[in-house]
């Protein structure tokens, strides 16, 4: 079974999938990280801005058709998934999805100084963005965690907890 985790842009997926990875001792795999090879551009914002973000979620969903036939990964995705139900239903039939919610206020802090995000270049835009999806990562989520009050060794600890139950 994968761990998957969903939410939005600087929400703490990729920090809680290797800390995860490290703990459950197996392997972490980035969904951007995927994409990006399969581009070959050097980031993201290039091949939104040089093949537009039509192929960017092709790219996706080529990459989660490809995850959905994998095992005992932990998977941190971009926080566009859920735009596509035919990505969540690749990633759902791998393994347990968790969503990582954080405030929109506790985001725009984590992002302010980073510039790798081409959906996140105007924060009234990407506010209005983040609030049409949370129902979606709540509609397909297994577990949700509220996170703006957690230590990252506490969501680590009840992702676990969860897994074990989910396994059971
Ligand atoms: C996107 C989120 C990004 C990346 C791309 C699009 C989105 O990933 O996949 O820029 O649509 O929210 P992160 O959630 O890791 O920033």
């Amino acid at each position: 079974m994968n761990i998957i985790l969903i939410g939005f842009m600087g929400s703490g997926k990729t920090t809680i999938a290797k800390r995860l990875a490290k703990k459950l001792i197996c392997n972490y795999l980035d969904m951007d990280d995927l994409i990006l090879k399969k581009s070959k551009r050097s980031n993201i914002n290039q091949i939104f801005a040089l093949d537009g973000e039509l192929k960017f979620r092709e790219l996706e969903i080529s990459v989660a058709k490809k995850l959905s036939k994998t095992d005992n990964l932990i998977i941190s995705t971009g926080g566009g998934v859920v735009m596509n139900r035919i990505i969540i239903d690749y990633l759902k039939s791998s393994g347990m999805i968790v969503f990582l919610e954080s405030s929109f206020e506790n985001i725009k802090k984590r992002l302010k100084f980073d510039d790798s995000r081409p959906l996140f270049k105007n924060p009234k835009i990407a506010q209005e963005l983040f609030e049409l999806r949370q129902p979606l990562y709540q509609q397909y989520s297994d577990l949700t965690i509220k996170t703006d009050q957690k230590s990252l060794r506490e969501i680590t600890n009840i992702i676990i907890e969860e897994k074990i139950k989910h396994e059971n």
